[in-house]
């Protein structure tokens, strides 16, 4: 297992580099991050490379046994890149250029600046390819900004549009420009979207995609370079979990893994707590394979002002958690407070001073655990039974067009992944790509675009025997971002046993009334389908006299499976904890147990066995009873039948498992 820190040698004293590297090596690390920021240090000027300081940083951390993943450092361009070649630098909308001084500040359609990426991109691989620590790259850092509204991308914008459409005829039908009389005859017509909201949204869906394609584009270039000559390196990039600018199944799809940044310490004690699980899933689900954490909180963060402490032995559980959820790399960012720019108050694990103290103990406790968990973690991994539809382009739709006010996509989401957590249940995230005939439950919020291939994918899956599980918004749009000519749910209506001729976004708080099957009563916010019954069983309806012919949640047999439909959004965790229970219920999915509240489980399967995570999210201690059959998976001792967690605890459990079988989108 590769444990370790972003280290940043170009910021301090070469005489300093050895006690870094010593004391790495002390707390158990054995792998840093080098070099994404560095161009100007690597090709001070033009076509002069100088790396006699990475490479002497690369020995004294090989001297004490650290590898090193180098960066293409490509995210922030020198001064002379911008003072020589100007049209590098990204343009905003109102024609400026962008000031260099920042970063992630350039033109992904510039000419020069894919060359200049290019060759100090192979000028670093042809040095370093045989460098022994040298293990893998990253590219670039976090990819996403800027989009440019520049002369050269709005000519690229038009290339990629007569590549997708062909005619300016059959874009005219896409897009729907007979609204407003905004019909185009030449490509050259076509401009940018200047604004999301008041733009045509078939438009600013294409600009989104094209601006996603641009960046997998610039990417590309530098993977084929480091393929062709660092064959034995890996090649990564570091996303940012739940970020949804760009469409990470297509950045992921040409790396060897994902790596991701995660800073969860942000608010609350545990008030980010299933979110960082939600996107470790999200984010093994990318590639369906181990991830790394490539940053993720060693202390204070924040540029201006900073944000709280992790607070003892929290920094420790947010790493048992994202190992519980498949990383098999853990990297904190950074090892030292830098003392200049920006990110001064963005803290390390070691402060200004250098001083080892508190983080870097803690984090030394942990690495030092994980190197000694890692064997009983050969061979697993997470092998969930409920998926979850992860679709950028639906997304993307919704920020265009959020339907009604406070439409938070992602927070609307985890109200079912919380949920699905709470009752100990784990889950995959998956592209509307995927072949989900393998999953027992598909839950798909918010699907906003649905193609209809994928309606017939998702009724075919119910038929089958699966659980379906989708809500309001769903099924509006087709692929091009125009609303589909029918009832709604569209094409899912016979599935779902429902049709839906009205709704309405409103500010006024209604009563949801439960039933037999789904107990209990909740209060309906935001948003209201007036869902209308077929063959669907009423679960929940609503307290308030214009809607009592309409339902609220619904549950319909189809084939051999169950559609649930949720038309409205809860403002009670409880009520998606007692609607989860019945979708799991139908679906057959028992829980290993189901955990108290604070305590997340989380279990990685496979070589026959089971290894179970009780993660206490909390800073109070928390007991619980352990399943049966279970030991400790670090002493070998059979488990009592009480275990207390204090504050930010885990323990780690093994069991004999046969396991499901298969894990992930195949
Ligand atoms: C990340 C970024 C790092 C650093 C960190 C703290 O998003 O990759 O380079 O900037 O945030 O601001
Ligand atoms: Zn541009």
């Amino acid at each position: 297992m590769y444990i370790g820190v972003d280290y940043y040698p170009e910021h301090w004293p070469v005489t300093r580099w050895a006690t870094d590297a010593k004391l790495m090596h002390d707390a158990g690390f054995n792998v840093v991050r080098l070099a994404e920021f560095a161009w100007s240090r690597l090709e001070p000027a033009e076509g002069q490379f100088d790396f006699k300081w990475l490479d002497d940083a690369l020995a004294i951390l090989a001297q004490q046994g650290i590898s090193a993943v180098l960066g293409t450092p490509t995210a922030v361009m020198p001064a002379w890149v911008a003072h020589k070649y100007p049209e590098t630098l990204a343009t905003e909308k109102n024609g400026t250029r962008i000031a260099w001084g920042m970063r992630k500040n350039n033109c992904f359609t510039s000419g020069t600046y894919r060359l200049l990426s290019e060759r100090i991109t192979r000028a670093m691989a042809e040095h370093f390819a045989a460098t022994p620590n040298v293990i893998g790259w990253q590219t670039d850092n976090e990819f996403g900004d800027p989009q440019c509204f520049c002369d050269t991308c709005r000519a690229e914008f038009h290339e990629w549009l007569r590549r997708r459409y062909g005619t300016t005829d059959a874009l005219n039908t896409a897009w729907g420009t007979h609204f407003w009389g905004h019909q185009v005859s030449q490509w050259d017509e076509i401009t940018l979207p200047a604004s999301n909201d008041t733009f045509n949204p078939s438009q600013c869906l294409d600009w989104k995609r094209f601006q996603s394609w641009l960046n997998v584009r610039f990417q590309a270039d530098q993977l084929r370079i480091l393929r062709a000559t660092c064959p034995k390196q890996f090649v990564t990039h570091n996303l940012m979990g739940f970020f949804k600018e760009l469409n990470y199944y297509d950045l992921a799809t040409d790396l060897d893994f994902v790596a991701w940044d995660n800073y969860p310490i942000w608010e609350e004690v545990g008030k980010r707590w299933f979110d960082s699980a939600a996107a470790g899933d999200l984010m093994r689900g990318l590639k369906n394979k181990p991830t790394w954490i490539m940053e993720t909180n060693a202390g204070p963060g924040g540029w201006g002002k900073f944000g709280r402490n992790p607070y003892p032995g929290e920094m420790r559980a947010f790493a048992y958690q994202q190992i519980a959820h498949g990383a098999e790399g853990y990297v904190w960012f950074r090892w030292r407070t830098c003392t200049a720019g920006r990110e001064q108050y963005w803290h390390g694990l070691l402060g200004h001073d250098g001083v080892p103290a508190r983080r870097y103990q803690e984090a030394a406790q942990t690495a030092q655990e994980l190197h000694r968990l890692a064997p009983i973690l050969a061979g697993t991994t997470v092998q969930a039974e409920v998926a979850v539809l992860h679709d950028y382009e639906s997304l993307w739709a919704l920020d265009f067009q959020a339907g009604y006010e406070g439409n938070d996509t992602i927070g609307h989401i985890m109200r079912y992944c919380a949920a699905l957590y709470r009752a100990g249940v784990g889950i995959d995230f998956v592209s509307p790509h995927c072949d989900i005939s393998r999953y027992r439950v598909v839950i798909a919020p918010q699907l906003f675009i649905l193609p209809d291939a994928l309606a017939d994918k998702l009724r075919d899956f119910v038929k089958a025997g699966g659980t379906l599980l989708t809500d309001l918004r769903s099924g509006v749009k087709n692929e091009t971002n125009l609303c589909h000519d029918r009832t709604l749910p569209g094409k899912l209506s016979e599935v779902l046993g429902i049709r839906i001729e009205e709704y309405e976004a409103r500010q006024r708080e209604l009563p949801i009334v439960g039933s037999a099957n789904l107990p209990g009563s909740a209060t309906a916010t935001l948003y209201s389908d007036w869902v209308i019954p077929g063959t669907a069983e009423v679960l929940a309806g609503y307290d308030a006299w214009h809607l009592q012919p309409y339902a609220a949640v619904t549950q319909n047999r189809f084939g051999k499976g169950h559609g649930f439909y949720v038309g409205t959004i809860a403002k009670e965790p409880a009520f998606y904890d007692r609607l989860i229970a019945r979708v799991l219920g139908e679906a057959g999915i028992k829980p290993v147990l189901t955990p108290p509240p604070g305590v997340e489980m989380a279990i990685r399967r496979g070589a026959g066995k089971e290894v179970i995570f009780l993660l206490n999210s909390t800073d109070q201690p928390v007991t619980i009873a352990p399943p049966t059959g279970a030991s400790d998976a670090q002493t070998g001792q059979p488990c009592k039948d009480s275990l207390t967690l204090d504050r930010f605890d885990v323990v780690v459990l093994l069991r004999k498992s046969a396991g499901h079988g298969s894990a992930g989108c195949p």
